[in-house]
């Protein structure tokens, strides 16, 4: 039985006192949850204070983005090191804002999803498609690329720490949630190529998760899908009530 992981992904948003304001709210809500991991990932300047405000709770802090490399001559990166410094456990890396916006490529996010695991932080890899991919029937094509590339050379002991987040890019932020039968095609389908890739033990282990307008009215039906182990929230995890909602539906 997988564990459902709901992480919030506050973008870029909140200054450190609303990041606390927001963080004490949920801890008020969901302390004690120990029925779903749940995840606050706040910009990298809230990140000390939102850890101190979760501490000594089972909610775990994540950030938005790592370095690949572990230190030196780069400019405007975080490193692992800094990270862990600051009690995070998770990093989402790959997401489509990244992707799009930053032209970060399979390559460098394979880089990074290692390094991450290498030293003991649990990656969050995103994949999703355009609406453009899904109107060409290019869906599952673009999403195999992600997953193969984003995974590549990844050992099979991982899949019980890295978590896989599928978030069709045109659903994100639009208000279009994806049909908890489209998403469960995907989630499958992803499924079957970790499956694929090493094997039916890992396979059933790894949690996909799914993002893209994920509120608490819709959480219950996309959660119920047998593929579906959590999810990824932006515009709802701003409001505690909101976000404690998603996760209470995923008890
Ligand atoms: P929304 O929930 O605002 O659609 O954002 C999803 C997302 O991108 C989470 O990473």
């Amino acid at each position: 039985m997988r564990k459902n992981i709901i992480a919030g992904n506050w973008k870029m948003n909140k200054t450190v006192e609303e990041a606390v304001e927001l963080a004490n709210a949920i801890k008020l809500e969901l302390a004690d949850c120990k029925d779903v991991d749940v995840v606050l990932c706040p910009p990298f300047t809230a990140l000390k204070a939102v850890s101190d405000v979760i501490s000594e709770t089972l909610i775990n802090v994540g950030s938005q983005n790592m370095s690949s490399e572990d230190e030196g001559a780069y400019t405007g990166e975080i490193s692992h090191t800094m990270l862990k410094e600051l009690f995070v456990r998770y990093v989402i890396l790959g997401h489509s804002e990244r992707r799009e916006y930053y032209k970060e490529t399979d390559f460098w996010i394979n880089k990074k999803v290692k390094k991450a695991l290498d030293k003991n932080l649990r990656p969050i890899l995103c994949v999703g498609e355009k609406l453009e991919d899904r109107e060409a029937g290019s869906t599952e094509s673009v999403v195999e690329v992600q997953v193969r590339e984003g995974l590549k050379d990844i050992p099979v002991s991982a899949y019980t720490e890295l978590v896989i987040a599928y978030e069709p890019v045109w659903a994100i932020g639009t208000g279009k949630t994806a049909t908890s039968e489209q998403a469960q095609e995907v989630h499958a389908f992803i499924r079957s190529i970790v499956k694929d890739m090493v094997g039916a033990e890992a396979a059933d282990a790894v949690r996909i998760q799914y993002g893209g307008s994920m509120k608490p009215g819709n959480a219950p039906e996309l959660l119920a899908q047998p593929d579906i182990d959590g999810g990824l929230i932006g515009g709802a995890a701003l409001d505690a009530t909101s976000f404690a909602g998603i996760v209470k539906a995923g008890m």
